[in-house]
């Protein structure tokens, strides 16, 4: 299961948008993140026309509801399908497990589910107040114990820093994936990401996938600067 791979986080507003970057691609088939702008933007229509090109997709669209809502929503998605979708650890493993049998096709088959478990945009600070998780639990150890909780449900892995990606392969095994955003090239612009690490260090650290944004949809060369990530990180 652990193909590791270079997933481009498509944060367009149209599909317009959208094609015009992927025409860059001739011949190549890059693994595409659809987050919530463009879905909402576009609707299904987009993931069955990116799934017609020949793309692998990771919807991200993190699901976060009571599980009956989760388990319906996440049978629409399966049937798009998408090859990894998410939702939040946070929503209980009652939710992780009527998500898994959303997604279960009839045939058995299924796409790849991952959680949430802290976005990297909460800091321990706010965990505490705004969240009210016990002060004396670390943002590592909510990462942990909601990455076990994953695991727990039968889910396949998580999204997190790259920097978390050992204490979650620790705490629930190699084969548990890890999904990690917060990735810049040594010489390029960070943006408004904070703990971030370079595709090779991703690799060093443990990431499966590395999601990558801006660094190629905003280069003046996207498919030179998405082959060097993929050399960076595969070590090829
Ligand atoms: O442009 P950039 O490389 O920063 O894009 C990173 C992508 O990963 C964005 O789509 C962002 O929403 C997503 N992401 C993130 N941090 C998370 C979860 C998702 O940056 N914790």
């Amino acid at each position: 299961m652990n193909n590791k791979d270079v997933i481009i986080a498509c944060d367009f507003n149209s599909k317009e948008a959208l094609y015009a970057f992927l025409d860059n691609f001739t011949g190549k088939k890059p693994f595409l993140k659809i987050g919530m702008e463009l879905f909402y933007a576009e609707g299904p229509e987009i993931v069955r026309e990116i799934k017609r090109r020949g793309h692998k997709i990771f919807l991200d669209l993190k699901l976060h509801d009571i599980p009956n809502t989760v388990e319906k929503a996440m049978s629409v998605l399966s049937a798009l399908d998408v090859d990894l979708v998410n939702l939040h650890a946070a929503g209980t493993n009652a939710m992780m497990e009527a998500a898994l049998r959303g997604l279960t096709r009839e045939d058995g088959t299924r796409p790849l589910l991952i959680a949430v478990t802290q976005l990297t945009s909460t800091d321990e600070e706010r965990m505490h107040h705004d969240l009210l998780i016990d002060k004396t639990k670390s943002l590592q150890d909510v990462v942990r114990y909601y990455a076990q909780n994953a695991k727990a449900s039968g889910l396949d892995g998580v999204v997190c820093s790259p920097l978390e990606s050992a204490l979650v392969k620790e705490a629930c095994g190699a084969d548990f994936l890890t999904v990690t955003p917060g990735v810049r090239f040594a010489d390029g612009d960070a943006g408004d990401q904070v703990r971030i690490t370079t595709p090779a260090k991703a690799r060093e650290l443990g990431s499966d996938y590395i999601v990558v944004g801006r660094p190629i949809t905003q280069a003046a060369d996207p498919v030179a600067a998405y082959e060097r990530c993929l050399k960076e990180f595969l070590g090829e």
